[in-house]
């Protein structure tokens, strides 16, 4: 891990919320890099609905109540969590800063809670396992089948504690930011890529040192026990279509159920079918989730999505979302619809790159401190006291019609 210098702390101190890590992130990293951390697919509908989801939810807060210490430690799949913010899979996180997957897999360590670690990851699954602290696996769109399989059961022997089966990934999104800044993870190292970049990189002197130091590392090392070289793949192996790639499918996921005995969570679930299919395979639990609105675009917001999904399944699998949190008051807006954890991907990734590891720590500080202020205005004890009844869709419904008992109070 890198130092933290006086620098970064007071650029850190500076960084109150999701929209100033997002600032600093800008302002730190490539605007290729930032953009595909930012970015949607095609005209970033489903990233917009993400977000009007949530501001279409008010709260209905309970006055007169003094919280002194709202609880927030939960478990998910058994597993303690100081609270109910788990650090989400993403790609690419190297080229963000040298700290990469070790650094927010540390920062959830010393925020108590666990980190879901991507299959395209910037170091090896079994260097990423040496983080102190519970971690899932995410299995996840590969060269072919036996290369998934390969990194399920290296994932098994490195302990990681859990196993999440990405099923929205059976193509890459179709990210035009992306293709617009020349940013297709197919960012060799030659002189013709290195002319090109330049003028790019050049206003972020403190992004190319620290990459340069790095080795820049365009590679995907968890590949390296499948390529015929024993060579790691480049990233760019994860954007090929056709024969050469490889989505969980149902098939994968009732092998991972037969051949993992941990939780096997399945991340993309967007409809009430897909979480019947998932629990009659013997999955513990799903992920509401749209991939941060970078895949199939058009997709439901996750928070929409989510009550039918509960309705159907709640009482048998454990129900995570993501996709559109900022802000504390969005998790307590996730917890009162049903579910029982929330992932954050791009809050983390940016506060990587405005300060590496303790970016990482200060953004899921920021969301624990947001978390416990509004349990304390909303009146609420326990994040396990969030039911719908703290919650109105503003879109809708006055709040007259939907908590009658409050308005006679
Ligand atoms: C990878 O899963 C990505 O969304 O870029």
């Amino acid at each position: 891990m890198l130092r933290t210098t006086a620098l970064t702390r007071r650029r850190l101190a500076g960084v109150l919320n999701y929209e100033d890590a997002r600032r600093a992130a800008k302002r730190a990293l490539p605007k290729s890099i930032y953009q595909y951390i930012d970015a949607g697919s095609e005209d970033e509908l489903t990233l917009g609905w993400n977000r009007q989801a949530f501001t279409d939810l008010s709260f209905a807060p309970r006055g007169a109540v003094w919280v002194p210490d709202p609880k927030l430690a939960t478990t998910v799949f058994g597993i303690p969590i100081s609270m109910p913010i788990m650090t989400a899979p993403c790609g690419g996180m190297r080229l963000i800063h040298p700290d990469g997957d070790l650094g927010i897999a540390q920062a959830a360590h010393e925020a108590e809670t666990i980190h879901v670690s991507t299959s395209a990851s910037g170091f090896s699954l079994e260097e990423i396992a040496q983080v102190p602290g519970p971690k899932f696996f995410q299995a996840y769109r590969f060269s072919n089948q036996e290369a998934m399989k390969s990194l399920v059961r290296r994932a098994d022997a490195a302990g990681y504690a859990g196993l999440v089966a990405t099923i929205d990934t059976s193509v890459g999104g179709n990210r035009e930011r992306d293709f617009r800044n020349g940013f297709s993870y197919n960012m060799r190292i030659n002189l013709q890529n290195v002319v090109r970049m330049t003028p790019r990189v050049i206003g972020h002197p403190g992004w190319v040192y620290r990459f340069t130091r790095d080795g820049m590392p365009f590679k995907l090392p968890n590949t390296a026990d499948i390529t015929p070289d024993g060579k790691p793949m480049e990233l760019s192996a994860l954007t090929r279509t056709g024969a050469e790639s490889h989505s969980p499918d149902w098939d994968d996921i009732a092998w991972m159920r037969a051949n993992w005995a941990g939780p096997l969570i399945i991340k993309g679930v967007l409809t009430v079918a897909d979480a019947q299919r998932a629990r009659s395979l013997g999955a513990d639990g799903i992920i509401v989730s749209n991939h941060g609105g970078r895949q199939l675009d058009g997709a439901p917001a996750t928070l929409r999505a989510l009550p039918r999904i509960v309705d159907a399944v709640g009482n048998d699998l454990e129900i995570i979302l993501d996709s559109g949190i900022r802000r504390g008051a969005d998790v307590v807006k996730a917890l009162s619809l049903g579910a029982r954890a929330v992932l954050v991907g791009r809050y983390p990734a940016f506060g990587l790159a405005a300060g590496g590891t303790a970016g990482v720590s200060h953004v899921l500080e920021r969301m624990r401190i947001e978390l416990i202020r509004t349990l304390q205005l909303l009146g609420c004890h326990d994040i396990h006291d969030l039911d719908a009844s703290w919650v109105t869709d503003r879109s809708t419904r006055p709040l007259s019609e939907t908590e009658p008992e409050l308005v006679q109070r």
